[in-house]
């Protein structure tokens, strides 16, 4: 298994453990404002990126679902609406306080007991092989300690057939949207969250995270290093994201 990232936390070297915790913290400190910090940093754009994703997986009804990072619910509630309330879905994640902002959205939309909440970790899931038949990670893959051991955990549980699909920050591919992006995340999002959320440190983790994240193709070939039979990607927003599909179809 490769998990060539070295450990670091955003800019400093850390160790694993160190890193996993650090994250774990990161996520503690933004969940009460973490929806209108999304909303704030992207003009609302998370939501389009979101809709095209789960549009993107075309989740059916009776489907056994798997949100990993699954945060304050926002892929979940989707993939719900997608198949009509009828998929089975786990939402699953690193931090309690992120799952608890997101069941308290899930009962104010009325949906009381319609999704599982599950703590842990990315790169160890508490579930058997060949389990589900959907696998989606959404702005939660760059944050995980070691990549490839969760690749291989989505693709242990994954039923031969079973989908994967991460959204995930990515290169912006024309060179001076790239340098206007740059500027925006570099200095104007850690100033937003030290206004909003009055936590400029963990805004700033969050714009480094993203540099760090492997090029969309590295990932897809990591996918298969992974046990993936297929991998593709596709670029939204010019790059600014990437949706990256993979498929197991023979174990
Ligand atoms: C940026 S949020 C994304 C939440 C949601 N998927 C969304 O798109 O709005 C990243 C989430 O990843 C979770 N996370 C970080 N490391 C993780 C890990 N190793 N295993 C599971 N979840 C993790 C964090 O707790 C956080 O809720």
């Amino acid at each position: 298994m490769q998990n060539i990232e070295k450990n670091q936390f955003g800019e400093k070297q850390v160790t694993p453990e160190e890193k996993t915790s650090l994250v774990r913290g990161v996520f503690d400190s933004v969940a009460d404002n973490y929806d209108i910090m999304n909303d704030l940093m992207s003009a609302g754009v998370h939501r389009l990126w979101k809709d095209r994703f789960v549009s993107t997986i075309h989740p059916a009804p009776g489907e056994k679902c798997l949100d990993v990072a699954g945060g304050t619910g926002d892929i979940a509630f989707r993939i719900h609406k997608a198949t009509q309330e009828q998929a089975d879905i786990t939402v699953f994640d690193l931090n309690a306080h992120m799952l608890s902002v997101g069941r308290d959205r899930a009962i104010d939309r009325g949906w009381v007991n319609d999704f599982e909440w599950i703590t842990g970790n990315a790169e160890k899931l508490p579930f058997p092989d060949n389990h589900f038949d959907v696998y989606t990670i959404a702005f939660g893959l760059r944050n995980v300690t070691h990549i490839d051991t969760a690749l291989a955990e989505a693709a242990r549980v994954l039923k031969p057939g079973g989908r994967f699909y991460c959204l995930e920050f990515s290169q912006v591919q024309n060179p001076f949207m790239a340098r206007a992006y740059d500027a925006y995340s570099r200095h104007i999002i850690p100033q937003i969250g030290a206004l909003i959320a009055k936590d400029k440190d963990s805004y700033q983790y969050l714009v480094e995270s993203i540099r760090k994240f492997p090029k969309a193709a590295d990932l897809c070939a990591r996918m298969k290093e992974a046990g993936f039979n297929y991998a593709k990607h596709t670029f939204l927003s010019g790059g600014i994201v990437a949706i990256h599909k993979g498929i197991i179809s023979v174990k």
